[in-house]
């Protein structure tokens, strides 16, 4: 095709390319109902003239929790005007006031002036607002622990939770969402003794419903018979190895974008393969590149094992001469690296408890060794 063909050419493999964009929500959002039904019963008694109940929401990437509060922050607002929910992005907002402008922002309809306005009124405003209107206040903090670096964690936790000693009735509670399991500690760390949340956990999807939530998504993405199940089948694969459904999601637009630039009406191995190259190792090297110190010490330890059967037990042996790590340290960064699905750990049954688990690394020593020489 030439170039004015590519920009004019009007036929189309996409009934909704925004299906595969990463804020896209899903209507059809399944297997997450336990964790909705958990979050509505932390938000109910502020729709009822109590406190909400705060939370922590713990999950791998990609396993639906953003979708889940948005969600259910939409259906409380179709049905009430007594709550107002605010989604903050923590990547994108760090500071005090950045979050506060936000908050701001949902309430009044516009930001504050950045100058000239100290925090002080801005936040009073805010308070004083909730209480004359007799709201409940309820802040989703997602990605929170971009709060930690900075250590403003703890003040924007204090502000929202302690509305209430400095404006009487004020009813605010904090959904604080992580995507890494090493974070739950230093939350804890962080954030001291105000904030006791329920936690909601999610887990990781199994295959099955990777292929479900990625057939749906064509469903609402494609055109009928632009992707044939095995096509989908190998995407599921890719997906499971990444162990992040976003690979799979991105893989189905790479792919429809190659089709559609050969003016193709269906995806084919082919296309498959191109976006294979495109989108490859990307995640595994992300998980990779973003490891500590020591659990980059511990993954090289598994990768390194020449024997079939590793256990906890004799890992730990190699750890802590490698490290001199205390036991609960070495259980802390196993846990992790089976949270980022590098490795699984299976109980054999025998021994002591934890030590015998088995460790299995999810990925060949290729694999990851290709990811982890740096550049
Ligand atoms: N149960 C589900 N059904 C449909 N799509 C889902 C589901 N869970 C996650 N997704 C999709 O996967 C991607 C990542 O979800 P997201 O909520 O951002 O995950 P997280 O916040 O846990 O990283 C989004 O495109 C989202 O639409
Ligand atoms: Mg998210």
């Amino acid at each position: 095709m030439g170039i004015e063909d590519i920009l004019l050419h009007d036929e189309t493999i996409f009934k909704n390319i925004n299906a595969f964009d990463p804020d896209y929500l899903p209507e059809n959002y399944k297997y997450r109902d336990s964790q909705m039904e958990a979050l509505a019963i932390c938000i109910r008694p502020a729709l009822k003239k109590g406190r909400p109940v705060n939370a922590v929401v713990l999950g791998s990437c990609a396993t639906g929790k953003t979708t889940a509060i948005k969600k259910i922050f939409e259906m409380v607002e179709r049905n009430s005007e007594k709550v107002v929910c605010c989604y903050i992005n923590c990547q994108l907002n760090t500071t005090r006031f950045g979050i506060f402008s936000q908050i701001y922002h949902r309430i009044f309809g516009h930001y504050p002036p950045e100058t000239g306005v100290p925090f002080s009124r801005i936040y009073q405003k805010i308070m004083q607002h909730m209480v004359a209107e007799n709201k409940a206040l309820i802040v989703a903090l997602d990605d929170v622990n971009y709060l930690f670096h900075s250590k403003n964690a703890n003040k924007i936790f204090y502000d929202i939770l302690r509305a209430h000693e400095a404006f009487n009735g004020a009813r605010t509670g904090v959904f604080a969402i992580l995507s890494d399991i090493e974070f739950r500690f230093a939350l804890d760390k962080n954030v001291n003794s105000i904030f006791i949340p329920q936690e909601i956990i999610f887990q990781p999807y199994t295959r099955e419903e990777l292929f479900s939530i990625l057939k749906e998504r064509t469903k609402m993405g494609f055109y009928p018979e632009v992707i044939s199940d095995e096509i989908l089948e190998e995407i599921v694969d890719k997906t499971l190895e990444s162990g992040d459904l976003r690979v799979g999601i991105d893989l189905l637009r790479v792919c429809g974008n190659l089709a559609e630039s050969e003016a193709s009406r269906s995806i084919d191995e082919q296309h498959l393969n191109e976006a294979l190259k495109r989108t490859g190792p990307v995640s595994l090297s992300h998980t990779l590149n973003s490891l500590s110190e020591n659990e980059n010490n511990l993954l090289e330890l598994i990768v390194n094992f020449k024997d079939e059967n590793l256990t906890a037990g004799s890992l730990y042996e190699l750890f802590q001469q490698k490290t001199n790590a205390s036991y609960s340290s070495f259980n802390r960064t196993l846990d992790k690296l089976e949270f980022l699905r590098l490795i699984d750990t299976k109980f054999t049954g025998k021994g002591m408890r934890g030590n015998s688990r088995l460790i299995i690394l999810r990925f060949s020593q290729d694999e990851i060794n290709k990811c982890m020489v740096q550049p």
